[in-house]
């Protein structure tokens, strides 16, 4: 028999779903898979039983996502990243933000591309770097605060012209929420070597005082070079449901659409339907605090 793929002999199997499966074997407490503490909206599961007499939901979206979803989505979006998000032109509906983030890197990066990334760092990037063609370049956060230490360091990688940077914010797994100024200093850097950012921002709304969460997008002259992805799965306890995004401008997410399409063809239609209606409700409130308003 010929060797399998070259690419899969660089990346294990997922050290949480083993960590998850050993947890379960020994009936021991469960630390390793990022699951929220707290139970989905109630409404929402309530409702869920009535999306089964729904028609036309039980078909394929849009491949993109669904239009009334992506228009709920762009609102709440926002308001939130301090931006006008167009639905048709700038979002694109995933399965997760696993997806998000493996059809960002595809969109974004070639084989033999580097692909900055901060380390200690959510095991999904080195594989969707990986899986690309691309190499990871790692740059150390350094205890206790995680702090990228020295901005020269940092400015060390970007001098390999990266073709992209993956930010997570706030960061699995160390916490770290990035400030506005080290957000600056990253997006000079990114705009100095003409490099993408692709973010995982699924922790957004999982913040606790003092810090604030700032989208590197809403940043000067970042728009136009990021990919935001993120999804529903932790900030409304649905990690089942499968649903994530992909918010960028609109050549770019041609391409993310693209490449979305031939991966999963579209997130699962039904619950792109019950999550309107989470959007629409968060739309109407003024802050988010969703474990409190919505539970
Ligand atoms: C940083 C980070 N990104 C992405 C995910 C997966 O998100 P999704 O359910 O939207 O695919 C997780 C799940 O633990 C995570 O911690």
């Amino acid at each position: 028999m010929q060797k399998l793929s070259k690419k899969t002999e660089h990346f294990t199997d997922s050290v949480i779903r083993r960590m998850t499966r050993i947890a379960y074997q020994y009936d021991s407490i469960n630390l390793s898979q990022g699951f929220p503490d707290f139970a989905p909206p109630e409404m929402l599961l309530k409702r869920l039983g009535e999306t089964a007499e729904m028609s036309g939901v039980h078909q394929y979206s849009i491949t993109f996502g669904d239009p009334e979803f992506r228009r709920a989505l762009a609102e709440k979006q926002s308001r939130f990243m301090g931006m006008d998000i167009d639905p048709e032109t700038e979002i694109t509906v995933t399965c997760g933000s696993t997806e998000a983030m493996m059809s960002s890197v595809l969109t974004v990066a070639d084989p033999g591309d580097k692909v900055v990334i901060f380390s200690p760092f959510y095991e999904n990037y080195g594989a969707d770097t990986i899986l690309s063609g691309a190499e990871p370049v790692y740059v150390p956060l350094i205890p206790p605060d995680f702090h990228f230490f020295d901005p020269e360091v940092l400015e060390d990688a970007f001098r390999q012209h990266p073709k992209a940077m993956i930010l997570c914010n706030p960061s699995n797994p160390t916490g770290k929420v990035f400030t506005r100024e080290e957000l600056e200093c990253i997006a000079s850097l990114a705009i100095k070597y003409d490099t993408y950012v692709i973010t995982d921002e699924v922790y957004e709304h999982i913040i606790y005082e003092p810090y604030r969460h700032t989208y590197i997008a809403s940043l000067p002259g970042m728009r136009e070079r990021t990919l935001s992805c993120s999804s529903l799965s932790k900030t409304y306890s649905i990690t089942g449901w499968r649903i994530g995004y992909v918010i960028a401008p609109p050549e770019i997410t041609e391409c993310v659409k693209k490449v979305h399409d031939f991966l999963t063809v579209g997130a699962p239609h039904p619950l792109q339907i019950r999550s309107l209606s989470i959007c629409t409700l968060t739309n109407a409130t003024s802050s988010l605090k969703v474990s409190m308003i919505l539970v």
